[in-house]
């Protein structure tokens, strides 16, 4: 008998996972962790590969075709290749898409392609060098920059994320828009969520999706709306005559939540079934206690039962602290 699929309470299936392989980066966003960088998970608590390729082959033939690889930076994970390697050969797992901030990207990109990795999603929050610094506290961004430019001469599909920030890289937006008139990318502008370790930067969100759209919209009078595709965390427009596209993602007042169909697990291997759930119960812990195939499924399928309708909801849930201030690393955002 085929293993059955997922879907929650609220009628949604679950076909994309969004694996975070580490805690570590080796920068130091502003919106993501504190500049003394926060305390790294001890490696035997990380998930193995075998672990996870073990968990991938259950939820693959439970329905999940997509997954993302995320971290922390999942880069800096040593033999990170060999893992994308080995799962790259899991027949039902249709696409394999990576969230990287690219400072170690750019030599790793030829692989990629040869792997056939469908997509890549680049942090990258400033055109400007100086400005990058100043969000990420690190002097990279060329490397960022070589890696984007690698990305697109091998044809990987690439998306540019910028988290948008009061006083960091408001100036950017434009430019960064700008960017697809010549280059057929999506440039994607983020609502910024308290996950820095610290909690919220500032007593009310300032740019919310609507003060970006508007921004756009004054000097863009032309730009159209396009359709969205299916779960897109994105609302997605098109400035006529331009290459790429625009998108705005409303992390913070979550308006994507209805057509949910993504869980996490976290790299010590806690699932979530929302990214502002506190975690719903530890996977390692089960694995490593000797839980067979079936075992896991049934717990899987257990915890989707009960899940939140929305990201609101979840938060209101969350049981070590509201609101959320764990860094995005120890996610996977
Ligand atoms: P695509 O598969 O290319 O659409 O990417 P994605 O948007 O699913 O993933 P990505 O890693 O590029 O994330 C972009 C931004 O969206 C990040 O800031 C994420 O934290 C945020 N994001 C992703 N999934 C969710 C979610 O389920 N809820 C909320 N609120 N934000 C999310
Ligand atoms: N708010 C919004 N987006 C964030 N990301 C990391 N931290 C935050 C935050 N606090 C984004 C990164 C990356 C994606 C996985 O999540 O820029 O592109
Ligand atoms: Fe690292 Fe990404 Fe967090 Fe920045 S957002 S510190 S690149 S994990």
């Amino acid at each position: 008998m085929p293993a059955p699929y997922l879907y929650d309470n609220h009628g949604r299936r679950i076909n994309y996972l969004r694996l975070a392989v580490t805690d570590r980066c080796n920068l130091r966003c502003f919106y993501c962790m504190p500049e003394q960088g926060i305390r790294y998970l001890p490696r035997e608590a990380l998930l193995t590969y075998e672990e996870m390729a073990r968990l991938l082959r259950i939820l693959a033939g439970m329905g999940i075709d997509k997954v993302r690889i995320t971290g922390g930076e999942p880069f800096v994970r040593r033999d990170m290749m060999d893992f994308l390697r080995e799962i790259s050969r899991l027949e039902k797992l249709k696409r394999i898409n990576i969230t990287t901030n690219g400072t170690l990207t750019a030599p790793l990109v030829p692989e990629l392609k040869k792997l056939g990795i469908h997509s890549v999603n680049l942090s990258l929050d400033s055109l400007d060098p100086r400005r990058f610094f100043n969000i990420t506290r690190r002097d990279v961004f060329h490397q960022v920059w070589e890696t984007f430019e690698t990305l697109l001469a091998h044809g990987i599909d690439t998306k540019i994320n910028a988290v948008v920030m009061e006083g960091k890289n408001t100036e950017d937006i434009v430019p960064m828009a700008e960017l697809t008139r010549h280059y057929p990318v999506s440039v994607r502008f983020i609502e910024e969520m308290p996950f820095n370790g610290e909690g919220s930067h500032y007593p009310v969100l300032t740019w919310n999706y609507r003060r970006v759209l508007s921004h756009l919209q004054e000097h863009y009078p032309g730009m159209e709306k396009i359709p969205d595709p299916p779960h897109s965390t994105s609302t997605n427009y098109r400035i006529p005559g331009y290459q790429g596209t625009v998108g705005i993602i409303a992390a913070y007042s979550r308006t994507f939540c209805g057509t949910c169909n993504r869980i996490r697990l976290t790299p010590k291997g806690m699932l979530k079934t929302c990214l502002y759930d506190d975690g719903v119960f530890n996977v390692r812990d089960i694995l490593r206690a000797g839980a067979t195939d079936e075992q896991i499924r049934d717990t899987f399928l257990q915890a989707l039962g009960n899940r939140a309708r929305d990201g609101w909801e979840a938060e209101k849930m969350r049981t070590f602290g509201v609101p959320v201030q764990e860094s995005m690393a120890t996610i996977g955002g």
